[in-house]
């Protein structure tokens, strides 16, 4: 993990690739929307640990920019992918804001395929790649609108994972539970309802991330709690698995609404 490009590395989940992949000298590309905010990141990482940084200003949401990214991938340099990019997302599926849930597809469905494409054909000419996608324990759930997104999300690194197979280029699910970062409050979700132990905290997700990559693992769950819960949903009939999706969903409901991320 020489040169990694990692969308949303400006916040949260992201930041924390960054800052851990910088630590260990890996020259960096971020790719967010916010212009003065990937600057002042990538100022940040530059002091603290004295690898290039460079930014890409793209909003994942439009295909002109996914295709920006995409063509910086295929300069052939980048050795670690980090699909991570993505916001919270309640409307329902029924009467709900389609433009919200379109661009919520681009950015957390599209994009990472998108960009896994761009990248993988240098990856497997140098037998080494690293495609790491920030999906979500929810995607074992059938929640709401953002756990089939991120179902979807998980079975498309799957299917990346098994069509790499053998190439040396190593794609890995991460399935985040509730995760103390920006997306709960600009998904104006908050946190009520969602018990403290249930929290994690973003870097010791990434820690967990990237040794799950780094071994090769295709699904990375952090913390043990979170473990228990996927082998559980994972072994239930699916009628079982709406259940436990309903009442998780009518328990972590706020005012604002509210499910597991
Ligand atoms: N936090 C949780 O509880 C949790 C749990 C499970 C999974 N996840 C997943 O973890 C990933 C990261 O979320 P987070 O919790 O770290 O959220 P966060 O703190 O809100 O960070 C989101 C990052 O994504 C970028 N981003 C958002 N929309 C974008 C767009 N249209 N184009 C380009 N970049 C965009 C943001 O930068 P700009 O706003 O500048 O674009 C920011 O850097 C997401 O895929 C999320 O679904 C989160």
């Amino acid at each position: 993990m020489r040169f990694a490009l990692i969308t949303g590395g400006t916040s949260g989940i992201g930041l924390s690739f960054a800052r851990a992949l910088a630590r260990d000298g890996a020259s960096l590309v971020l790719v967010a929307r916010d212009r003065a905010r990937l600057d002042a990141v990538a100022d940040e990482l530059r002091g603290a640990h004295g690898v290039p940084v460079e930014t890409l200003v793209a909003d994942l949401a439009e295909r002109d920019d996914q295709a920006r990214v995409a063509k910086r991938l295929g300069a052939g340099d980048i050795d670690t992918l980090v699909n991570n990019a993505g916001f919270s997302l309640k409307t329902p599926l029924v009467g709900g804001d389609d433009a919200l849930a379109d661009a919520a597809y681009e950015v957390m469905g599209r994009a990472p395929r998108v960009l896994a494409s761009a990248v993988a054909p240098a990856m497997r000419e140098r037998g080494e790649g690293w495609i790491i996608n920030v999906v979500s324990v929810s995607a074992l759930t059938r929640q709401d609108s953002y756990s089939a997104l991120k179902a979807y999300a998980l079975a498309l690194t799957e299917v990346l994972a098994l069509e790499l197979t053998g190439t040396g280029v190593n794609v890995t699910a991460v399935l985040p539970g509730w995760t103390r970062t920006e997306f709960h409050s600009r998904g104006g979700s908050g946190r009520k309802g969602v018990p403290g132990f249930l929290w994690l905290d973003a870097d010791r997700v990434t820690e967990v991330a990237l040794a799950d990559a780094r071994a090769g693992h295709v699904i990375s769950i952090p913390s043990k709690r979170y473990k228990v819960a996927a082998a559980v949903l994972q072994l239930l009939p699916n009628a079982a698995v709406r259940e436990v999706s309903r009442r998780i969903k009518g328990k972590t409901k706020t005012p604002s609404e509210g499910a597991v991320s």
